[in-house]
């Protein structure tokens, strides 16, 4: 449990992860001794009240607010970074203050940071799947990813600071999230209730007239609903006080329960579009190259890479996914419908 008067620094509260995390702390036994401030950005400041209502406190700024994050993470016991998994001035800005924490008080903080399986991933433009699957029990396997990889400036930074024992850090790295969020927080409308890959693709195919595909589909991905994800973050978060869980290098958890092709989902959008009246064809066509320039070459390819592992690691402290690939698939045609009704494309 953790002690009265623990303070606990949230970043990303108004996000799909954070909000759901966020949600999930408000409703923990733990709430009831301790103090949550979260980060909330100018433009969404309208958001505040409602915050203040569940009994959460509010600070205004951003990741541009460095002094602020490190003040911030100076006076926290505990702190949940799900904001932005690439921003390293605000990671290191929270692993100051963290380290201030430390020197002041001799005990080490608590560091739940939000990175992703993004880290893994290859250049397959979606023209082949890998055999290479990482696990979160093989901490080698895991040390030699290049540090150039998507998010690892983070993670590793992170890494660093427990190594350096200023603070214990405990990284959870979700794949391809999939379904809306129905938290507290979405129906108090103060949370984004919608992930970001599958969307992603809907809003290419939208753009398109038709369902797309990268490539042929080939690639793999693994996928995890977004309850899962938050009841992972818990459970490791109740680990963590009770000292069970291990930290650093030791301390990174897959969050994934199942995989997919690309292809599969690709379908399954296409499918969507063309039963909605905003496809030609159910069967998904390949982007071209006009396509790569109106949606953006980036954002595209990364939807044709490879992530493949195993999260074996918050199994081991008890964490039991609920949900299925087979959950995702379902989930797809309300999330074309979301995407239809809530944006312009
Ligand atoms: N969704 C997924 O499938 C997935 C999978 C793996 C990893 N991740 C990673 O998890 C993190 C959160 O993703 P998400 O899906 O929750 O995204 P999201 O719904 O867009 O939420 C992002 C949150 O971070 C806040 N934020 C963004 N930039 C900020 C900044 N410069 N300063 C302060 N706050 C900032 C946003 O605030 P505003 O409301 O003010 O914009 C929002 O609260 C990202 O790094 C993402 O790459 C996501």
């Amino acid at each position: 449990m953790a002690p009265t008067g623990t303070r606990i620094f949230l970043t990303g509260a108004t996000g799909f992860v954070g909000g759901s995390v966020l949600s999930r702390l408000i409703e923990h036994p733990t709430f009831e001794h301790a103090e949550i401030w979260v980060l909330i950005r100018p433009s969404k400041k309208d958001k505040i009240p409602a915050l203040h209502s569940l009994g959460v406190k509010t600070v205004l700024g951003s990741y541009d607010d460095l002094d602020l994050l490190e003040d911030q993470a100076a006076h926290a016991d505990v702190v949940f970074s799900c904001a932005d998994a690439d921003n390293l001035p605000a990671a290191q800005a929270i692993l100051k203050g963290m380290k201030k924490k430390h020197e002041r008080t001799g005990v080490q903080p608590l560091l739940f940071h939000t990175s992703g399986t993004g880290v893994l991933v290859d250049d397959a433009k979606g023209l082949h799947s890998t055999d290479i699957i990482y696990d979160d029990m093989d901490a080698d396997q895991i040390d030699s990813l290049p540090p150039t990889q998507m998010h690892r400036n983070v993670d590793l930074a992170i890494l660093e600071a427990d190594r350096d024992h200023h603070i214990k850090s405990y990284i959870i790295l979700p794949p391809t999230i999939y379904s809306q969020a129905k938290t507290k927080l979405v129906a108090l409308g103060v949370q984004n209730p919608s992930s970001i890959q599958i969307p992603m693709l809907i809003r290419a195919g939208l753009l398109k007239g038709q369902g797309g595909l990268v490539g042929k589909g080939e690639n793999i991905w693994p996928n995890v609903h977004i309850d899962d994800v938050s009841d992972l973050c818990i459970v490791v978060y109740e680990n963590a006080l009770s000292g069970k869980a291990a930290h650093g290098r030791e301390g990174l958890h897959f969050a994934e329960n199942g995989e997919h092709k690309m292809y599969d989902v690709s379908k399954a959008v296409a499918q969507a579009l063309y039963e909605l009246g905003k496809g030609r064809s159910p069967e998904p066509e390949p982007f071209t190259d006009e396509d790569y320039n109106r949606f953006g070459r980036e954002n595209l390819e990364y939807l044709g890479t490879n992530s493949r592992c195993r999260g074996r690691r918050g199994r081991l402290l008890g964490w039991k996914p609920k949900y299925t690939a087979e959950d995702m698939f379902k989930s797809i045609k309300p999330e074309v419908e979301y995407v239809i009704q809530h944006e312009k494309t």
